[in-house]
């Protein structure tokens, strides 16, 4: 009795005692038809809303896996920016479907992550995509916030408190680099006042956390630009030597002592600006007329301070779902009520402002590779410029965990899918990162090759070995580092070898 009492006292008391109002709750549309066209698998699209007053609300719409839902883990789908929405990966990336040329119809995707998972994908901070409200988020430290808070109130819906228990999983890009890990470790502390009795809320304990092409530490993936544009693996010099000794030359007396300044404690300012000139005399150079995407096409675009997802006028992949869902039709069925942005720029020039976007984030991916609570995939499409593959490997092998030289040391593995060669990947066994390098994909990876994304995001789901039954070692040269290498005639050019000499 006493000791109800006393434990009680203590909640009162506390000051991170935190209680939820009415007025948080969610409103959604019930299987709207939009999208997921599989029989029996629900969808929900809606609203988490936060305050009354402030008329803060997320976006999300949620797919029920399309097998043995209430089995399957639920994993968030979060685009970068920051403020990007999170219908990029819904309609590009591996949503249930993609939209038609028509911008009025759509095409069953197969490899829907949904046939792995639950998935929900989320348009944040406020202002973002479909989301609402006038809370103003300047940092991702601020938005973890949100994202919890979001998943309190998400839970305690009686529809969704049904997957509270399962599996949790965050998957993010570009700037979710920065989204990732950070909310994991909110997530994290937020558990461990749970479980000191501080906070009376639901604990939401992240399994995997899932990276493409993360932006993770703008001086090492700076540097690469440069290393990358004098030879991409598997595409060759994309500038000649006077654009090379040009950008050298600003990063090393300009740039990396700018944003050396920033890591050293450097202010707001001295960051937003090291980054913008980094990415004006570095950056830019590096991908001239080319898209930032996708070094395949070209752009004659003008490249904005640190661009992230921005609306680049790519062939691919087509951008006809934005038409799609601010049609009035749509809109109404999948309950959406503000107007809709692909990428908000209040929201990234507030969070550039901060000097967010010119600070590292790898220690805190670098935590939680040393804590061994979450089982992390950094996966990168090979043709993307903004956050090229070489940077995100060097970010893994340059960071402080416990892995760093393990990664250097191991060879990489072929990953080879239907007969093909379609990228290659190395795993830090007991525990460590799994890196996979995913070839002819640029920027927004899953959109290039969707089939190469799901069978390893299964994989990944299921601990699996990342490269399947078909994939075996290699200790090839950089000469088969080529995109197009002919696995299969390989295969049958020394089968007939053997058949003859035999
Ligand atoms: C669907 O899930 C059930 C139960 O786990 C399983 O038996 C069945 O094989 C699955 N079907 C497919 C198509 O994956
Ligand atoms: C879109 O498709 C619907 C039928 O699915 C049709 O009624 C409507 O006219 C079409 N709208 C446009 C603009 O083509
Ligand atoms: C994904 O699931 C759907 C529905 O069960 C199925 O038709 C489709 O073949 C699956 N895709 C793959 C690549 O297995
Ligand atoms: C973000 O910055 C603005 C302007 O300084 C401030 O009004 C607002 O309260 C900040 N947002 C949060 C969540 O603290
Ligand atoms: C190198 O490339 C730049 C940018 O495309 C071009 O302006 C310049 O003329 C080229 N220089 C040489 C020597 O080819
Ligand atoms: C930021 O730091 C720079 C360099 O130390 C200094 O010149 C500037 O005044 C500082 N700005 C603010 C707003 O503190
Ligand atoms: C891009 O531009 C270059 C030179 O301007 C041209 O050779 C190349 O064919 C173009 N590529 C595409 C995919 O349009
Ligand atoms: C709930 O959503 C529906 C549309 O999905 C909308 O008509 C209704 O106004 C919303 N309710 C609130 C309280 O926002
Ligand atoms: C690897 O991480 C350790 C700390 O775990 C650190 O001392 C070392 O400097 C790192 N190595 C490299 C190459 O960054
Ligand atoms: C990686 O490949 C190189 C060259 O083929 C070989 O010498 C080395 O032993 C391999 N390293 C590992 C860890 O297998």
């Amino acid at each position: 009795m006493l000791s109800t009492f006393l434990f009680s006292l203590l909640f009162i008391l506390n000051p991170f005692f935190t209680s939820f109002s009415l007025s948080q709750s969610v409103n959604y549309t019930t299987n709207s038809g939009i999208c997921e066209t599989t029989p029996g698998v629900s969808q929900y699209s809606g609203y988490i809303y936060f305050d009354d007053d402030e008329k803060d609300a997320m976006w999300f719409w949620f797919f029920q896996a399309r097998n043995d839902s209430s089995n399957k883990p639920l994993t968030v789908w979060l685009n970068g920016g920051p403020g990007c929405s999170a219908l990029i990966g819904l309609f590009q990336e591996h949503g249930p479907c993609t939209v038609n040329a028509d911008s009025n119809s759509t095409t069953y995707n197969p490899y829907s992550w949904n046939n792995y998972t639950n998935m929900i994908y989320i348009d944040q901070p406020f202002g973002a995509g479909y989301s609402t409200g006038s809370t103003l988020v300047n940092s991702t430290d601020q938005a973890a916030t949100y994202f919890w808070k979001a998943f309190q109130i998400f839970f305690a819906d009686s529809t969704f408190s049904a997957y509270k228990n399962n599996e949790f999983i965050i998957a993010t890009e570009s700037y979710g680099g920065r989204f990732g890990p950070v909310f994991t470790q909110y997530l994290q502390s937020q558990n461990a006042k749970i479980d000191s009795g501080d906070l009376d809320a639901e604990k939401i304990v992240v399994s995997k956390l899932i990276i493409s092409n993360g932006k993770h530490d703008p001086l090492i993936q700076m540097k690469s630009s440069i290393t990358f544009a004098q030879d991409a693996p598997g595409y060759g010099p994309l500038v000649n030597d006077s654009v090379l000794a040009e950008v050298t030359k600003a990063f090393n007396v300009n740039c990396s002592p700018g944003l050396s300044d920033c890591y050293a404690g450097g202010n707001d300012t001295v960051c937003h600006d090291a980054l913008v000139l980094c990415t004006h005399q570095v950056f830019a150079p590096t991908v001239g007329d080319r898209n930032p995407d996708d070094l395949r096409q070209n752009s004659t675009e003008q490249l904005t301070e640190d661009d992230d997802e921005d609306d680049y006028s790519d062939i691919f992949p087509p951008k006809y779902y934005s038409t799609y869902i601010r049609s009035s039709s749509v809109k109404k069925a999948i309950g959406a009520q503000s107007s809709f942005d692909q990428c908000d720029t209040s929201i990234k020039n507030r969070f550039s402002n901060n000097g967010e976007t010119g600070r590292s984030f790898l220690s805190n991916l670098a935590e939680l590779a040393d804590a061994k609570e979450v089982d992390i995939l950094i996966w990168v499409g090979d043709s993307d410029m903004k956050a090229n593959w070489i940077g995100v490997q060097e970010c893994i092998a340059q960071m402080d965990w416990w892995g760093n030289e393990t990664f250097s040391n191991l060879n990489y593995t072929t990953l080879v899918l239907d007969g093909n060669y379609v990228g290659e990947y190395k795993v830090v066994p007991n525990g460590g990162i799994s890196f996979v390098r995913v070839f002819e994909a640029g920027h927004t990876m899953p959109a290039y090759q969707p089939k190469v994304a799901q069978t390893v995001f299964g994989r990944f789901l299921n601990g699996e070995d990342i490269g399947g039954e078909e994939s075996q070692s290699s200790d090839e040269d950089s000469a088969l580092s080529n995109a197009k290498f002919p696995w299969r005639w390989w295969i049958i050019g020394f089968s007939i070898y053997v058949l003859i000499a035999t």
